[in-house]
């Protein structure tokens, strides 16, 4: 099996992150910070050891301003909920996955919010800022955008975005889902209010897991309340961090397993892992550009402007056809539209969604070629 749908989640993981999720059942069986018997200590210094390596793979100063999540959407999802307040109005991309739009959409059907969603200019990082800059009004109280678009890999000029919402004084919220892992983030540098991340994608970690940093943690609302194995006598949610916005037993294994999955991302380094996989995508696109009726509806997906994915259809074929094509030749990538319909209309491709390849670290050349040779047997209609 060729698998190319690394955007969805990473497959296979490295061994150590195998490894480390059979080891956080095994050594890690009890709850973290609750029962204060050794292995239910143990457990909660492995859940800070993860803490410990986000901190230095993103950058962050304060341990306390890193929550795990159960994934990138609860993270979204807490922010977005939890920040904003009755009349607040929102500005963010066309380009978003739902994991941003549903809250959104939920807010303004329930008369909570209004939102703006502006254009974004493929390779033309100008206009988009510009775009962002026309959504805002006196009453926008977030912005919230992908770094890099799950369908189009379109890179978003967060640093710009983030520069811009300050001259307002309006906080931002970054979906991280696809960069994290295969953009270099600072998050000190970039100076984002929030950022998410998915534990189960370019951090290789096991599906279940997601990140939420923020600059600080102060104003947010939590949207979950609930046990944390302090303060149990009051029935109100503890200030502090990470307690304020991790009730509930943790999903432990996957925890380890995550951070097996970002020490080795960072041991491999971020911008190797980018390179690799943007030299496939970049010669994927140079041989599908030459192949009739493949329909391509990106410009050549440059490191400064794209992530490593790549999105086409065939003439006449509409996306799960060809999808059903590649499985059937042992080739498993992702069809329709990725959960993000946004991005969709935004190119004209929501009747048949795209096809889409998204390689990892671990998939070479080779596959590539076996992946456009198949490509090649399908006859355009
Ligand atoms: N949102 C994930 C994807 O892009 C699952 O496929």
């Amino acid at each position: 099996m060729i698998y190319l749908d690394n955007s969805a989640t990473t497959y296979p993981k490295p061994l150590s992150v195998y490894n480390a999720v059979s080891n956080g059942i095994k050594s890690y069986g009890a709850n973290p910070g609750r029962s204060g018997h050794t292995m239910s200590r143990k457990s909660g210094e492995e859940v800070e050891k993860c803490r410990k390596s986000v901190s230095k793979l993103f950058g962050v100063k304060e341990y306390s301003n890193i929550a795990f999540t159960l994934n990138c959407t609860q993270a979204i999802n807490m922010v977005i909920k939890g920040i904003l307040k009755p009349g607040d109005h929102v500005v963010t991309s066309c380009i978003e996955h739902n994991a941003v739009m549903r809250p959104l959409n939920k807010l303004e059907k329930d008369g909570v919010i209004t939102y703006t969603k502006v254009k974004v200019y493929p390779g033309d990082n100008n206009k988009t800022l510009d775009s962002f800059r026309k959504g805002i009004n006196s009453k926008t109280s977030l912005i919230v955008c992908t770094h890099a678009s799950n369908v189009w890999g379109i890179k978003l000029p967060i640093s710009r975005i983030i520069a811009l919402a300050k001259v307002y004084g309006i906080p931002v919220l970054i979906d991280g889902a696809q960069s994290g892992g295969l953009v270099p983030i600072d998050v000190e540098m970039l100076g984002a209010d929030f950022i998410c991340f998915a534990g189960h994608k370019g951090l290789y970690g096991p599906m279940g897991t997601g990140i939420l940093i923020a600059k600080s943690f102060d104003k947010l609302d939590t949207i979950i309340e609930g046990g944390t194995g302090t303060d149990s006598m009051k029935l109100c949610q503890p200030k502090e961090m990470p307690q304020k916005f991790e009730s509930g037993t943790p999903n432990m294994s996957g925890i380890s397993g995550l951070r097996a999955g970002i020490d080795f991302v960072i041991s491999k380094g971020v911008e190797n892992i980018s390179n690799h996989e943007s030299k496939l995508i970049l010669y994927l696109y140079d041989k599908l550009k030459n192949i009739p009726g493949v329909e391509l509806y990106m410009p050549r997906p440059e490191p400064d402007f794209f992530v490593p994915l790549l999105s086409f259809n065939i003439h006449g074929y509409i996306s799960d056809e060809v999808g059903k094509i590649l499985d059937k030749n042992g080739i498993e990538v992702r069809t329709g539209l990725q959960c993000a319909p946004s991005a969709h209309e935004f190119i004209g491709t929501s009747e048949r969604g795209v096809v889409r390849v998204s390689p990892s670290i671990f998939n070479t050349k080779f596959e590539i070629d076996k992946l456009i040779e198949v490509i090649r047997t399908i006859k355009p209609k």
